[in-house]
């Protein structure tokens, strides 16, 4: 039985209900945040509760929880789940206001919902085959920066992409590449890996902080840089990353082979380098 967290409560997933005029129902008036679990430990914590009150601050909704709060009730909600890998999806709306009205309702108390799910079992890097992506034009609004659960376009994209075959959808921005529909975007040329830089065009993705953080300390080129369409297609490497997908290998890109269609060699150092990451909070040595 999976158990969720509502309102300073523990319950059943199947019992947990929001009232109809609660904001996240009626307008998608909120944000959240999707931290992996491994081996019972909260991965990057800091960094989504970071992001995650950049979020709240960015659409007006006062912090309803302290650090060490959000830090102790997310670790109950693990402990109170089964198995040793999840992922944990929490979500924070404007609350429930007695009439439908644009404007923020006066005295509303912000709805908290977290819930657990199972993460696929971790798949033994030399079966990685790559996966096939498909561009479309970004459709999105322009503060992509806030993780908002106003998600119709990244839903009507992946569908999209799916439709077609393909894994996600790399989002086409005024001739550049930001991100996919729910992944961050990396490409390698020449040896030099290459990334988007943060900002209203794109979500600031913990996995992609991760993965800048990574190439400083292992000494790999990196540069932060838009990235051209041209670019995207004549790239060595295409890389998606997120909290779920972790660093996923491009190798077709609509009718383009991508690196010979097969996962490239950085890519291969630096999903060796994030398995470390994964190695050291399983063993309680990260955070
Ligand atoms: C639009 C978008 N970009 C990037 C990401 C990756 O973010 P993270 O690495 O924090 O999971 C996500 C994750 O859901 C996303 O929805």
């Amino acid at each position: 039985m999976s158990i969720a967290f509502l309102n300073g409560e523990f319950l059943p997933l199947e019992d947990a209900r929001v009232p109809v005029m609660d904001r996240g129902f009626l307008f998608g008036d909120g944000v959240y945040e999707v931290i992996p679990v491994y081996a019972g430990k909260l991965f990057r914590l800091d960094h989504h509760l970071k992001r995650l009150r950049n979020s709240l601050d960015a659409i007006r909704i006062e912090k309803p929880l302290s650090n060490e709060d959000w830090k102790s009730m997310l670790n109950e909600l693990v402990n109170r789940n089964e198995g040793a890998d999840q992922a944990v999806y929490l979500q924070v709306t404007r609350g429930v206001a007695a009439k439908r009205d644009h404007a923020f309702p006066p005295d509303c108390k912000p709805t908290v919902f977290a819930m657990s799910s199972s993460m696929p079992p971790s798949v033994d890097i030399d079966k990685i085959s790559g996966v096939t992506a498909v561009t479309f034009p970004d459709n999105r609004w322009k503060l992509c920066n806030i993780k908002a659960i106003t998600l119709l376009p990244n839903v009507l994209l992946r569908q999209q992409a799916i439709d077609a075959g393909a894994a996600e959808a790399i989002l086409i921005r005024d001739g550049y590449a930001v991100e996919g529909a729910a992944s961050n975007l990396f490409i390698v040329k020449d040896g030099m890996l290459i990334t988007p830089p943060n900002g209203p065009t794109l979500l600031p993705g913990v996995t992609r902080d991760l993965l800048v953080e990574l190439a400083a300390n292992h000494a790999i080129p990196f540069r932060e840089a838009d990235i051209s369409e041209a670019e995207l297609f004549n790239a060595d490497e295409i890389w998606l990353t997120s909290s779920t997908r972790e660093i996923s290998p491009v190798t077709l890109l609509d009718e383009t082979v991508i690196s010979d269609g097969k996962p490239g060699p950085v890519w291969k150092h630096m999903i060796s380098l994030y398995q470390d990451c994964k190695s050291a909070i399983r063993r309680g040595e990260a955070g």
